[in-house]
């Protein structure tokens, strides 16, 4: 009896069969591996890479209208004098004369207008020719007060109360006089600068 190990045919017939199994897909298996793990490595990358970048362009001007304004200047022509009129159509000793005003330009951190209202005054000249301003705004709630020429006092309207032409209080509930306004006489022109004050207080407080 011939076994298997003693069969040269049977050997051959083994060694065909295993060399045609084996032999060209353990030579072909490592590098095909390497490509498929090659490609899906470059596949990864190249995913987030992708997404990386739509993010970051959806992100930045997300991130930019959140922050704004930071960073940028903001001004405001509020805190500058307005020319309101001449100097020279005020007499001495005359009754004041209301003037509006106005910014040629407000710019705040979200938006520039053009002459925007920021109040009025009474100016006048006093005896002595100087150029004063008092605020047209009641110290006590708000209300705008007028100058009776008659009488020669500021009145409001709103709870009565009175003022002097120089803006001390005479009655009523306002707890301090009108509010004077830093005002200079620059080339002949009157300029005022416009200060808003917390009202129903004795003390003078910006606002
Ligand atoms: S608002 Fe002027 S008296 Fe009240």
């Amino acid at each position: 009896m011939i076994h298997d190990e003693e069969n040269p045919f049977r050997q051959l017939q083994l060694g065909v069969s295993c060399a045609d199994h084996e032999g060209p897909t353990a030579k072909g298996r490592a590098p095909v591996a390497d490509q498929q793990q090659s490609r899906r490595s470059f596949l990864k990358v190249a995913t987030m890479a992708i997404g990386g970048a739509i993010g970051a362009i959806v992100a930045i001007p997300l991130v930019r209208y959140l922050l704004f304004p930071v960073g940028r200047q903001v001004v405001s022509s509020a805190d500058e004098a307005v020319d309101v009129m001449s100097a020279a159509v005020l007499e001495p000793g005359a009754a004041p004369v209301r003037v509006q005003i106005d910014a040629d330009e407000m710019r705040n951190a979200w938006s520039v207008s053009d002459s925007v209202p920021l109040g009025a005054a009474w100016v006048r000249k006093n005896q002595n020719g100087d150029v004063e301003a008092l605020s047209s705004t009641c110290p006590h709630l708000g209300c705008a007060v007028d100058f009776d020429n008659n009488e020669n006092v500021f009145k409001c309207p709103c709870h009565r109360s009175a003022f002097s032409v120089d803006g001390a209080k005479i009655t009523g509930p306002s707890k301090r006089g009108l509010d004077p306004l830093p005002v200079e006489v620059d080339d002949g022109r009157v300029k005022i600068r416009f200060v808003r004050y917390r009202t129903d207080i004795a003390e003078r407080e910006p606002v």
